[in-house]
């Protein structure tokens, strides 16, 4: 049998928690063959919720969960992990600034990444989806400078999700038949889907879709505030289905990708297309299975451009404003 693997997830006792783990456990992450153990991270007034779960965990008698270790030690917490899922962190309250959340959550994301490196496997892979996820992964990452830049994430998955479903709901085909539909930049409402790349059953998505406006007025729209309009709907936040972007992601990066295809994970930018270097910024991706690198050659008009502009600028700000937790 395989050595199990360390997968430890923050914010376990939460709503995303509550749906990843049972996943996670059952092999859809890491395939119906890898055995994993795992560590399950809360802050101490949510332990008790934490022990009503690992009870649940311990009730489905899953094959291949071979150990849980659940508490609100960092250390203990990230212990020789080889994935730290990092979905915990404090939510927008109202009348709370940005800049405040930012702020809590990144002295939350410098503590992280701190134990992170002092305490987790050599090839620990890092995937922030607590929010705002791509400046807590910047603020983890630099908190964590013995591990390599290419180990970090921050989800946009569930944005591609959601986008390809709205074109597939379009152009009245399966959702299998939609390919290659980038979300580029900060996984915020400033987010770019880039139709204009994205295929349909093997056709550019503009040439099925003969409809400029819709893209323009309802596509982008749609998938930008589909947050707001989940938490309008149901009072909740999206939590199945950002736990299934979560499932999605790590399972595109440990698998090679299909050829012609990618998939769009935030990743430490290269200067690639031009943005910043060091930003976390969400790019098209294909990854061998151990490696991954950015799609190159990416055909960018002045319409993606802007957007793309847009949505680096908002990092950019956000980098500004937790500069001395970086
Ligand atoms: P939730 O509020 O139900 O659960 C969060 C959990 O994190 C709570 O149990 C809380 O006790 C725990 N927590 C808070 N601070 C912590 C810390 N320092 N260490 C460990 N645990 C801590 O929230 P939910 O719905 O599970 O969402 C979690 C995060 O994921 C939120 O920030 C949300 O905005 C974000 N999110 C990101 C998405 C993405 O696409 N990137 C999509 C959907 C949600």
């Amino acid at each position: 049998m395989k050595t199990p693997i360390r997968v430890a997830v923050t914010g376990a006792a939460g709503q995303i928690g509550y749906s990843l783990l049972f996943r996670i456990a059952s092999g859809a992450m890491f395939g119906p063959e890898q055995p994993v153990i795992l560590h399950l991270i809360e802050i101490e007034p949510a332990l008790p919720a934490l022990n009503g779960v690992v009870m649940e965990l311990q009730d489905c008698a899953f094959p291949l969960l071979k150990g849980i270790v659940a508490t609100a030690d960092l250390n203990a917490g990230f212990k020789d992990v080889n994935w730290a899922l990092l979905v915990g962190s404090v939510p927008r309250k109202q009348g709370m600034e940005r800049k405040d959340l930012l702020s809590i959550n990144g002295k939350i994301f410098t503590g992280q990444g701190k134990a992170i490196a002092a305490n987790a496997a050599k090839d620990v892979r890092i995937f922030v989806v607590g929010n705002p996820c791509n400046t807590n992964c910047l603020i983890a990452m630099n908190n964590a400078k013995s591990i390599p830049s290419d180990r970090w994430f921050a989800m946009t998955m569930l944005d591609q999700n959601r986008a390809v479903t709205q074109l597939a709901m379009k152009a009245g085909v399966d959702t299998t038949e939609v390919k290659n539909l980038a979300i580029w930049g900060n996984h915020s409402s400033t987010m770019y889907p880039d139709y204009f790349n994205a295929k349909i059953g093997g056709k550019p998505a503009t040439e099925v879709i003969k409809h400029e406006i819709w893209f323009k007025d309802t596509f982008i729209p749609t998938v930008q505030q589909r947050g707001a309009a989940i938490i309008k709907a149901r009072g909740l936040s999206s939590a199945a289905s950002a736990a299934n972007a979560v499932v999605d992601t790590v399972r595109n990066l440990v698998n090679p990708t299909p050829a012609g295809t990618c998939f769009s994970v935030g990743v430490c930018s290269d200067g690639s297309y031009g943005i910043e270097k060091g930003l976390i910024y969400s790019f098209p991706i294909v990854s061998d299975g151990k490696n991954w690198k950015i799609v190159q050659g990416v055909e960018i008009n002045e319409f993606s451009r802007e957007k793309m502009t847009a949505t680096e600028n908002e990092l950019k700000e956000e980098k500004a404003m937790v500069a001395e937790l970086l």
